[in-house]
């Protein structure tokens, strides 16, 4: 008996999945995916931060900074999708639990310690973004730059808001001594009344 002819199934071709542009080197996609959620962590904070304020401007100050936070996370997320980074799921979680436990403990360690310990994050924080655009920049992409110097200096304002509110606080300069930051010392070299513009801002957080 003849065997019936079966028709050769069509070779699948395998579609290879590419990126819409070359992914980034996985030094850049990791401080991506910690910016990112670290702007949750500090969203988190701010909102026990604004809630354990008395003064009605003080609240909606930082509220106006959590907004800003979210406002971070969402550009951040918007370069890491153009590169096809997922999010990491545990410094998601990671981040989270600080953002909650910094929240939580803004109620009971009074007034002056949120906005110091605030200020102080926010200086480091400003950093973060400046190197990202020289890193960026160090593989030939400038596409991100004014989006990334203008998150460095968002941060660089919120430093100086809470900077401005203990100004005065006769504590300041033990805690200065103490965590190096304060009225004379920063973790960043930006003069918010000097500001350079962002084609010659690379002298920025060179440390
Ligand atoms: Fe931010
Ligand atoms: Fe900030």
């Amino acid at each position: 008996m003849d065997m019936p002819i079966v028709p050769a199934r069509p070779i699948k071709k395998r579609v290879e999945t590419s990126f819409k542009t070359s992914p980034l080197p996985s030094q850049l996609s990791a401080l991506l995916q910690k910016a990112y959620s670290a702007e949750k962590a500090a969203a988190y904070a701010y909102q026990g931060h604004s809630a354990s304020v008395k003064s009605l401007p003080e609240k909606a100050a930082i509220r106006q900074i959590e907004e800003d936070e979210w406002n971070h996370r969402k550009e951040v997320f918007a370069i890491m999708n153009h590169y096809a980074i997922p999010v990491s799921k545990w410094y998601e979680v990671r981040f989270a639990v600080i953002g909650r436990i910094i929240s939580a403990s803004c109620h009971v360690i009074g007034w002056f310690m949120p906005f110091f310990f605030a200020g102080k994050l926010e200086s480091g924080n400003v950093c973060e973004y400046f190197r990202m655009k020289r890193y960026f920049n160090s593989i030939g992409i400038n596409t991100w730059d004014i989006i990334l110097y203008e998150m460095g200096m968002k941060e660089k304002e919120h430093e100086i808001y809470f900077l401005n509110k203990i100004r005065q606080s006769r504590v300041l300069p033990f805690f200065e001594r103490f965590f190096n930051w304060g009225r004379n010392k920063s973790f960043n070299n930006i003069d918010l009344d000097k500001k350079y513009p962002v084609e010659e801002s690379d002298g920025y957080c060179k440390k």
